[in-house]
């Protein structure tokens, strides 16, 4: 396959969701329930390299029983999101940093690193057809997951030599039930997420998995989301289970955790970062040690928490629950700095300010 100008053969789905169904489906989305008409795929095997790229129908998959991804878990994904602009044109944001990231996954995990401009060009295609699929309700948009898993029938633990690459689409709003209101986090200090030298920095199923028993701890104890330390000294705040966190002093300047391989690096965390810095303020990537947060807290000298990602966009954090932890963070509700980024981050990606990054893409 030419790696110029990567295009997808398009087969239409015949028979696509009406425009009136679709319009009732958008009304309500939540998130992750419902899926547009069609996903591209691409495909690997050692001998050919990657081939019969295809915008298609959705469809079920069907695997044999000893494919390796079921057995080994060789999958990566990746999550990202297009908008609609106020000219109803639509723009992706940052797709290539979600290529790049895809890539080092797949690095990471022994599968084969699919081509960036493949990756860009396999989303730009899709929300190109899909585009009538993009809510245009302020906070709601179209979350795009493509993903990728070790398709070679075996049973030996060795890396897989054929891979299925694909894009499905999903129009989305709020992640939290609550909207943009602030949420309730739990301290997990028996499940670890991530150690060093494991694939903490990878965006594999795995490490979800690895996350849901502490979820199910946090969600009994009535908490939104969950916070894991590092699996060393089980003290440094590392993230939650899908996003990163940031933390406001009352001196107004930020930290957030270091990337020191057992976080996922985040595109959201990386773009706050540099609004942050554009806007004046102080961001520092260092450790904070959850004692420490809860002094700060306590103490008046930490103001604001935020959590971070595609899909949360930025979550305010009210309070923060434990074993051996609890305690409120200001006023328990959203902080004046988490509102500012968010503003400005949102304003960006809704073509209300000027992308003065050159973080959109757009795309039809
Ligand atoms: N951390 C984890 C574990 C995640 O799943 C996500 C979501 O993708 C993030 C952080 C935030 O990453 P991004 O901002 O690239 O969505
Ligand atoms: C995302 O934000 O895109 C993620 O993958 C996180 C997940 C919790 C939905």
């Amino acid at each position: 396959m030419s790696q110029d100008t990567p295009e997808f053969l398009l087969e239409r789905h015949p028979n696509p969701v009406t425009p009136a169904e679709r319009e009732r489906l958008l009304q309500d989305p939540g998130f992750g329930r419902i899926f547009t008409d069609h996903m591209a795929t691409v495909r690997y095997s050692a001998d050919r390299g990657w081939h019969d790229a295809r915008i298609g129908a959705r469809a079920d998959l069907s695997l044999n029983p000893s494919t390796l991804v079921l057995h080994y878990a060789q999958e990566i994904f990746e999550g990202l999101k297009a908008y609609r602009l106020p000219d109803g044109s639509a723009t992706l944001f940052r797709p290539e940093a979600n290529a790049r990231r895809f890539r080092n996954s797949a690095a990471r995990l022994a599968m084969a690193e699919l081509p960036e401009d493949l990756f860009v060009a396999s989303v730009e295609q899709l929300v190109r057809l899909e585009r009538d699929w993009i809510p245009s309700a302020d906070g709601a948009s179209l979350y795009l997951r493509p993903f990728m898993i070790a398709t070679e029938v075996a049973l030996g633990t060795k890396p897989s030599t054929d891979y299925l690459y694909a894009v499905i689409a999903s129009p989305v709003g709020a992640y939290f039930k609550g909207g943009g209101s602030a949420v309730t986090i739990w301290v997990s200090d028996n499940y670890t997420r991530a150690a060093p030298g494991g694939t903490g920095a990878a965006k594999c199923g795995g490490n979800y998995a690895a996350s849901l028993q502490a979820q199910a701890e946090g969600a009994r104890e009535g908490c939104d989301q969950v916070v894991f330390l590092d699996a060393v000294e089980r003290r440094w705040v590392e993230e939650l289970g899908g996003m990163n966190v940031f933390f406001v002093f009352a001196d107004g300047s930020l930290q957030t955790p270091p990337l020191t391989g057992t976080i996922l690096p985040g595109i959201t965390r990386d773009s706050l970062i540099t609004l942050a810095r554009d806007l004046g303020m102080t961001v520092r990537e260092e450790p904070y040690s959850i004692d420490q947060w809860q002094a700060d807290a306590q103490s008046g000298k930490l103001a604001e928490a935020f959590a971070c990602g595609t899909a949360a966009v930025v979550t305010p954090i009210g309070q923060v629950k434990g074993r051996k932890h609890g305690f409120t963070i200001g006023s328990g509700g959203a902080g004046e700095v988490t509102l500012r980024l968010k503003a400005a981050l949102q304003d960006i990606q809704r073509g209300r300010s000027d992308d003065k990054h050159g973080w959109l893409h757009k795309v039809a």
